[in-house]
């Protein structure tokens, strides 16, 4: 059976393993003895419901309940806590031929707090990001087994692929983060770097394969310890993996390029530590040699009904809290519950009309939306706001008629 997850930021100092069980055990209990876990699905307990002792140690907690197995216990529950990086990455700089630098990369120490929270404010078709995690937890540790890959083959390879904002960089960087979470007693350190793929076009001619390279060296540096799990990210990877072959007129420093990555991609996953996660908006474009090494192919789509309604209460939830929008009596909750309601039904409306929409155009209506009530007297309520927002999203259907 799957054990329930408790999931402590660390606000200072390491707690130990018994220390966490003995400090959050009681305290878990006790605050889901007197409340409801589902309001908390998904959801950190904030700042100010964390009291005591824990208090002094936790910044936020985040419970995940698997099949009611409620009280908790050291036998039910697996802990991970850890504490949050800087948010700001640094810079990865390369010479480019000239005397010139360039930033090629960006490098997080993970967990960042840059990238906290947004695993569980992302909404795929149902299993799409466990799978995910489940597989790179696989992948990572088949090679820290040392399984013989002319046995058993994996990259550690990723590539998602899918329309425009339908979240591909944000689940890569999520993914990452979990990974650092779950694999803190495995690897000392988790880094992610994000490769700046335009920044490997130099133009200087022949010189772009050997900005490959010489990044690749710099990544290399860091992947030679062994305590250390590297994330590359590679995101809008047809822009240096592309079709060679396509075009008729290929400039040969291209070609190039994408012989360079595919080199140093072959001599980068001989080592263990190492995961490759990859992004295209244009797979059809990427050459496939490329496409041969990834062990997942993931389309990655718009939101289903299910991830519309997530998102939007998401984005419901944080208009209210932050007080833009009032709430009679709970009324969120019953949003989608109370089916005879004028609220459940605009509500319905709203999903309806939004169908097709990316997650980053879902996460904009809002914004549309509180425009058009900015010159209320009175702070609009959530009947109002829902209504706005079928607006704004009528209003952008109409705006990006031809254009898209
Ligand atoms: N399924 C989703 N659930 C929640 N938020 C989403 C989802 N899809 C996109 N978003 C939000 O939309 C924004 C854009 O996402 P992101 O940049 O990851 O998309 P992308 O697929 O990489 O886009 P592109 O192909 O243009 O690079 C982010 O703020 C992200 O959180
Ligand atoms: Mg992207």
């Amino acid at each position: 059976m799957p054990k329930n997850s408790i999931e402590i930021v660390i606000k200072k100092n390491e707690i130990s393993a018994e220390n966490v069980s003995s400090l959050f055990i009681p305290f878990i209990n006790q605050f889901f003895g007197v409340n409801f876990i589902g309001d908390y699905e998904n959801k950190y307990l904030k700042l100010s419901e964390i009291h005591g002792e824990v208090a002094l140690h936790a910044e936020a907690i985040l419970f995940t309940c698997r099949d009611n197995q409620f009280p908790i216990n050291e036998d039910n529950t697996t802990f991970f806590s850890y504490k949050l990086n800087l948010p700001d990455p640094e810079l990865e700089m390369i010479e480019n031929g000239s005397d010139e630098e360039t930033a090629a990369a960006n490098h997080w120490i993970l967990p960042s707090r840059e990238f906290h929270d947004s695993w569980n404010n992302l909404y795929f078709e149902s299993g799409l990001k466990e799978n995910l995690l489940q597989f790179v937890e696989t992948s990572i540790l088949f090679s820290k087994c040392g399984i013989n890959p002319n046995v058993i083959s994996c990259n550690r390879l990723i590539l998602l692929h899918g329309p425009p904002g339908t979240g591909k960089t944000s689940l890569c960087k999520a993914i990452a983060q979990q990974i650092s979470i779950r694999m803190k007693d495995t690897f000392k350190y988790t880094h992610l770097i994000e490769i700046n793929s335009h920044s490997l076009f130099s133009k200087w001619f022949s010189e772009s394969g050997k900005l490959v390279m010489k990044l690749f060296d710099k990544i290399r540096d860091v992947v030679e310890n062994k305590s250390h799990l590297v994330c590359v990210l590679i995101d809008e990877v047809e822009s240096i993996a592309f079709a060679r072959g396509t075009a008729s007129n290929e400039p040969t420093d291209s070609i190039r390029v994408v012989n360079a990555l595919l080199t140093q991609l072959d001599q980068i996953r001989k080592y263990p530590n190492v995961l490759v996660l990859t992004t295209s908006n244009l797979s059809s474009s990427i050459d496939s040699a490329f496409l041969d090494r990834a062990d997942i192919k993931q389309f990655v789509g718009f939101p289903d009904v299910s991830g519309l309604k997530q998102i939007y209460l998401l984005i419901l939830r944080e208009l209210i809290e932050v007080g833009l929008v009032t709430e009679n009596n709970n009324e969120l909750c019953l949003i989608t519950r109370s089916m005879e309601s004028d609220l459940c039904q605009e509500f319905q409306r709203l999903l309806e009309a939004s169908k097709g929409l990316s997650g980053r155009i879902l996460r904009k209506i809002p914004f549309l939306a509180y425009a058009s009530l900015v010159h209320l007297s009175e702070k609009p309520d959530l009947l109002e706001c829902v209504r706005a927002m079928q607006k704004a999203v009528e209003k952008h259907l109409i705006d990006t008629k031809g254009v898209q």
